[in-house]
């Protein structure tokens, strides 16, 4: 695998593959890598013949500046899981590289309706800086596809819908998303749990999985998020937010409506941990 720095490099080595018949493959992430990011790795070769992948913690869609300071950077452990991973190219670009004039100066993509709530709510700013970025990575990439995580369901939303409103010709790719044996979603966050918190980090996908059981028993839905959310503190959380919406849309779920998302976000110590879970509910919402 090569590693580039800069745009010109990158854009010299993407150029070579497709000269030479290859579809190229994006995954962007901001490293600190783990098997959720290497099954998006594994699908990209499996669907497309030259693997780009970058790591860049983006400035930009962090509202909160300590979060951004402690964010984890560690390329060389990076570079070594998607050198074993058969990647082909690694850009990993420093700030002024991708925000050359500063990031008080660069143009924002802004991504309506998707974007509002749920994390959006949460993290003011964030989704702005993430479609900001990834149009940034997909202009210099100019990928045929490109994959993200199912976890981060609502980032996939936003990314899907900008590609479609923006006539990007990229195919977006939804990984499902990887879990360690108790259930708990592979996250660069999970590294900020200790492990009596790490024990407990598995109570948020139960609380979404109790949701959807209740939901399928008829119980109404107000009642339903408001015992999950006394749950999730019964279970050492703070909980952030947990919502049920339309699956397809992110649209607010209306009674009737069957195929649905259940979304949480919620504090264990230091961590704040997202799930999601995808449910075809055999009665609707009541
Ligand atoms: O999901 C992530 O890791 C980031 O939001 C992304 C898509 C790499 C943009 O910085």
């Amino acid at each position: 695998m090569i590693t580039v720095h800069t745009v010109a490099e990158l854009r010299e080595h993407v150029r070579t593959a497709r000269q030479a018949g290859k579809r190229i493959g994006f995954v962007p992430t901001m490293g600190n890598l783990h098997a959720g990011h290497i099954s998006l790795i594994d699908s990209a070769n499996s669907e497309t013949d030259y693997v780009v992948s970058s790591v860049f913690v983006n400035p930009l869609q962090f509202n909160d500046q300590s979060d951004l300071q402690r964010y984890p950077r560690t390329l060389p452990q990076d570079q070594e899981k998607l050198s074993a991973a058969d990647c082909d190219l690694l850009f990993a670009p420093d700030v002024d590289e991708m925000y050359p004039n500063g990031q008080a100066e660069q143009s924002i993509v802004h991504v309506p309706v998707v974007s509002k709530g749920l994390c959006g709510g949460s993290r003011p700013g964030h989704f702005d800086g993430v479609s900001t970025v990834v149009t940034k990575l997909f202009n210099q990439v100019l990928p045929d596809a490109a994959f993200f995580g199912e976890k981060d369901f609502q980032q996939v939303a936003v990314i899907k819908k900008m590609v479609n409103d923006l006539c990007m010709p990229i195919e977006v790719v939804t990984v499902p998303t990887a879990r360690a044996e108790d259930g708990l979603a592979l996250s660069s966050r999970n590294g900020y749990l200790s492990d009596e918190e790490r024990q407990l980090a598995t109570g948020l996908y139960k609380t979404l999985n109790e949701i959807a059981e209740a939901l399928n028993h008829g119980e109404q839905l107000d009642k339903t998020l408001a015992q999950a959310s006394l749950r999730l503190e019964e279970r050492g959380f703070r909980p952030d937010y947990v919502e049920v919406r339309a699956a397809a849309d992110l649209s607010p779920a209306a009674p009737g409506v069957s195929e649905v998302v259940i979304l949480g976000a919620a504090f264990l110590g230091n961590a704040r941990l997202i799930d999601n879970l995808v449910v075809t509910l055999n009665r609707g919402i009541v």
